[in-house]
């Protein structure tokens, strides 16, 4: 009996390794059927991806969109196709063009003053003064134009800088000088869209466009030709101060909202987006940069005595008559336009 259960027994085991032993031989054998089968799919699809190279890279080139994890929008995309067009669009296009609008502008005012010359008043100055623009506004001006020209500077650097400063500094001062400019301009912006609203707010009423305004565009504001010295009416603003005007403001407007696209990347904006906004931009600001080339140029030597009002908020007599005679009709008996008695200006200083 016991001898039969020995017998048993050990068929029993015997078995069980000879089947343990196949099931192990069985998997071993899938699983390098598996891996060799990998082995050759990549092989294959390696054999593929040299074969087909082309196709394959002119396809990821051309923006067709692929698989990957992320939800987020275009992810999938490994190089955008417009980015092709918006890239030659800027650098062979608007950045030259640019340049030589900015360069043509310069060009144009220093020719207007070895040319035509800087508009000098006609007649003696009175001495008397009319006040015409607040501290607020003087403030409000000066801050506006520096943040303005340091944030036009800082923008040229970007787009200009590695052609024209890169080449000729070392490596190092260039970086830091780019990422200054980069920081400066992403910070210092949303300032210049508060100025730009405050601006708005204060100074649209006095820029509405009159009748009057066309005959001082129609003589060119007495400021060249056979019109030179004929000092065309104009009221607090004259028609070339309202056309700047609002050549800031709506300007302005694009520069602002495509300005913020750019600088906060994360309502979702797709990359056309950002390739949009980048271009407006440029687009803008140049046309600004234009724009305030002659603002500058009449504000500093343009026309005579035209600084000193936006320096001491007052202006002679003589220069309100010539150039905004509507103005100093309205304003020349207000109590704070009298002239200073010798007393009570001694006062007033006290
Ligand atoms: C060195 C630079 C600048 C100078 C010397 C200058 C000079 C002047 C002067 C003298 C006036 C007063 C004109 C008047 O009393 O009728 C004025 C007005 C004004 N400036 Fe400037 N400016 C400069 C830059 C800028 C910049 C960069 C901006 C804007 C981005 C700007 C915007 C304005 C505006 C909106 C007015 C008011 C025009 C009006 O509606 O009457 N200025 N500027």
């Amino acid at each position: 009996m016991t001898k039969r259960i020995q017998h048993w027994f050990t068929l029993l085991v015997s078995v069980l390794m000879l089947s343990f032993t196949l099931s192990a031989f069985a998997s071993e054998t899938a699983d390098n059927n598996t891996t060799s089968e990998r082995l050759g799919e990549s092989a294959v699809e390696g054999e593929l991806t040299g074969f087909a190279g082309a196709d394959y890279w002119r396809a990821v080139r051309d923006g067709q969109e692929g698989y990957t994890t992320s939800k987020s929008a275009e992810h999938g995309i490994l190089i955008s196709s417009s980015g092709q067009a918006w890239s030659i669009l800027k650098e062979k296009w608007i950045s030259p063009l640019g340049a030589l609008a900015i360069l043509g502008c310069i060009g144009l005012v220093i020719l207007a003053y070895f040319t035509i010359g800087p508009l000098r008043l006609s007649k003696q100055r009175t001495g008397r003064k009319i006040k015409r623009w607040s501290l607020i506004d003087r403030t409000l001006h000066w801050s506006m134009a520096f943040t303005f020209l340091s944030l036009a500077l800082t923008g040229l650097t970007l787009v200009y800088g590695k052609h024209l400063i890169k080449p000729i500094i070392p490596r190092d001062i260039w970086a830091m000088l780019i990422y200054g400019a980069k920081q400066y301009h992403n910070y210092v912006s949303p300032l210049f869209a508060v100025l730009l609203f405050t601006v708005m707010i204060k100074w649209w009423r006095k820029s509405l466009f009159t009748k009057v305004d066309i005959n001082w565009f129609k003589k060119m504001g007495g400021m060249a030709g056979k019109h030179k010295g004929s000092h065309p009416s104009a009221d607090f603003s004259n028609g070339g101060e309202k056309a700047l005007f609002w050549l800031l403001i709506f300007g302005g407007v694009f520069i602002v909202f495509s300005g913020f696209i750019l600088d906060f990347p994360i309502f979702g904006q797709t990359r056309l987006d950002m390739k949009l906004s980048n271009l407006v931009h440029i687009l803008a600001s140049l046309m600004l940069i234009c724009g305030f080339v002659f603002h500058i140029y009449v504000g500093l030597v343009g026309i005579e005595a035209s600084l000193e009002g936006m320096v001491t908020g007052e202006v002679d007599e003589t220069w309100a008559k010539e150039h905004h005679d509507i103005w100093y009709e309205k304003v020349k008996d207000l109590p704070e336009n009298q002239p200073k008695s010798e007393s009570s200006s001694t006062l007033d200083d006290k």
